[in-house]
């Protein structure tokens, strides 16, 4: 028997002006996206921003439905609304941050369970790492890749085995 030690590495910072320029212009697209949220349900309304390797920026919002499990996070609809209309392109960095009833949270929260896994399928696709900024108003927290977010992942050649 081995116990193996996995480690996850994240960069905390204080506020938004310690970032590079272009990490704190895909946060405020992520802060500007909230309100955009449909989220009538929880009042926890996500915006997701992805920078894109062509240079694009994409929004995406948690949307909610009477029929709880239809919706969808924020992450996954950025995800997909990026590869579906650029699906060649990699998605290089994602932004999250929340608003709810109280105002934006001051620490931020991780993706989910789903939107882990969907991270980390766009990044094993593209083979490309995705940056994850997780905003809150207190602090940020900057994670180099998904797969440290899923450290254990199932992925496509799983299905091979
Ligand atoms: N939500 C997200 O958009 N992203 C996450 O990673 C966690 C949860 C949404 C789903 C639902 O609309 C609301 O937040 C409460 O769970």
């Amino acid at each position: 028997m081995v116990n193996k030690e996995i480690v996850t590495f994240v960069k905390i910072y204080d506020s938004i002006e310690e970032l590079a320029i272009e990490d704190r212009e895909l946060v405020n697209s992520a802060i500007e996206a909230v309100d955009r949220a449909y989220a009538p349900y929880s009042n926890f309304q996500v915006g997701a921003s992805v920078m894109l390797k062509n240079g694009k920026v994409l929004t995406g919002t948690n949307q909610e439905n009477a029929a709880y499990p239809s919706g969808l996070c924020a992450e996954r609809v950025a995800l997909f609304y990026a590869n579906s209309e650029y699906p060649k392109v990699a998605v290089e960095t994602i932004a999250i941050t929340v608003k709810n009833k109280n105002g934006f949270i001051e620490y931020p929260v991780a993706p989910c369970g789903s939107c882990r896994q969907v991270l980390l399928e766009s990044e094993i696709r593209f083979n490309q790492n995705i940056r994850i900024i997780l905003v809150g108003t207190k602090s940020i927290q900057i994670i180099e890749n998904s797969k440290q977010l899923l450290p254990l992942h199932f992925q496509k050649n799983d299905l091979n085995k």
